[in-house]
């Protein structure tokens, strides 16, 4: 019997091509062997998710064609607009955006993941979240420009207006850095349920739900309520030693694969510094002050910062509500999940681990049912 390994720690669980995690040396590789570096600042989201789906960059037709298709599949269908209407506007959008998705791909029929269903699922996902946006907020919806990319119809349907080129960039760059991420829990949950031979939805629906919790994509929100806990510059060492002091984890730190700065948190800490500035220097100086405690504490601990911490500043910049940034992250990284199934099911083996018996062996005495 293998040795149990808590978190599945060090487990090779799957073979895949769509991303690397290179932990030891910091870096991230997309699919056909592209560092993050190098993709970030020149291509879009739709390239990438093109990149991850087929395993290259498309040509000028290839991208367009990719473009006008998502552009095509904004709009929710009626069984996703009764459910998002059912929905009390006070929820976490996170909820909204599980349930709306879940409505928008129900099927009569079980049917096996498609490139077609992955393209249509990712390009509804601004439509889910600008609406939950606009409906905690009392406003109207409004319909996806087919005009606009996926960043700025995004930023068009949550707020009525164009956005600058500016901060379309800097969304962008961000999805761009999030569409991947080895086989980090959502993507493993999505490959989870593939592997009972189940339909995408179902797949993504679940990754949702794990992207959720505030030690994976819900860390984006708890670095910056720990910022705006912290407040100024001044409270910046007393906050975190009390905060160390009582075993409080720092939101933004910490990863299980990186052994060093996480490098899409380095590209981000770039941008943070022109799309936030006052919060940048928040930001940097709690940073400063949070590696040190940790390395104080645990030298031979690698706890760097991660890709949460600078997102939350640039999400800032961008004009994202806090509450927003699970579900802006999910926008992204819903391109990784489908590519994750799509690839998954060229080699569908059920993902069944074992797990260690702690109970009691069965005994030979009667069993304790009431009233006998
Ligand atoms: C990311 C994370 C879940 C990785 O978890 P992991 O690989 O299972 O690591 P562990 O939870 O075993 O942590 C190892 C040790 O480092 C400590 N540690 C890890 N991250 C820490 C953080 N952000 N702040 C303070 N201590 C931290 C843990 O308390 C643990 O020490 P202990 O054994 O004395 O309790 C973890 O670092 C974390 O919770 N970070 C904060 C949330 C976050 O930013 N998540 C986004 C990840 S991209």
């Amino acid at each position: 019997m293998p040795e149990f390994s808590p978190g599945l720690e060090g487990v090779v669980a799957a073979e895949t091509a769509v991303s690397e995690v290179d932990g030891a040396n910091g870096r991230l590789i997309y699919r056909g062997g592209y560092l993050i570096e190098d993709l970030a600042p020149v291509a879009g989201f739709e390239e990438t998710a093109y990149l991850l789906w087929h395993g290259k960059l498309p040509n000028k037709t290839e991208l367009d064609s990719l473009r006008h298709q998502m552009a095509a599949a904004r709009r929710l269908k009626d069984g996703a607009r009764g459910s998002l209407s059912v929905l009390d506007p006070a929820i976490d959008p996170m909820d909204t955006l599980r349930t709306v998705v879940s409505a928008q791909g129900a099927a009569k029929a079980l049917t096996q993941p498609t490139l077609d269903e992955a393209i249509a699922l990712t390009a509804v996902f601004p439509t889910v979240v600008a609406a939950a946006h606009r409906r905690a907020k009392g406003m109207d919806l409004l319909e996806p420009r087919e005009d606009l990319g996926h960043a700025a119809n995004l930023l068009w349907m949550m707020e009525g207006k164009e956005a600058s080129h500016q901060r379309v960039h800097w969304l962008e760059t961000y999805l761009v850095l999030l569409a991947d991420h080895g086989l980090n829990a959502s993507t493993f949950t999505a490959r989870v349920i593939a592997s009972t031979g189940s339909d995408l939805t179902s797949c993504i629906v679940g990754a949702i739900g794990a992207l959720k919790g505030p030690a994976h994509g819900g860390a984006t929100f708890a670095a910056r309520t720990m910022l705006d806990k912290i407040g100024s510059i001044e409270n910046v060492e007393t906050w975190l030693e009390k905060a160390h002091a009582e075993h409080r984890r720092f939101a933004g730190f910490g990863h299980r694969v990186y052994r060093t700065y996480d490098p899409r948190a380095k590209i981000l800490r770039e941008l943070a510094q022109t799309a936030a500035p006052d919060l940048y220097r928040l930001a940097a100086h709690t940073e400063e002050v949070a590696l040190k405690i940790l390395h104080e504490a645990h030298p031979e601990r690698p706890n760097a910062t991660n890709v949460d911490f600078w997102a939350s500043v640039v999400l800032t910049g961008v004009g994202i509500p806090k509450e927003l940034f699970t579900c802006v992250f999910a926008t992204s990284r819903v391109a990784g999940w489908t590519a994750h199934v799509l690839e998954s099911l060229a080699d569908l083996r059920i993902i069944r681990p074992a797990s260690v018996w702690k109970g009691p062996q069965p005994g030979v005495k009667p069993l304790p049912l009431a009233n006998r």
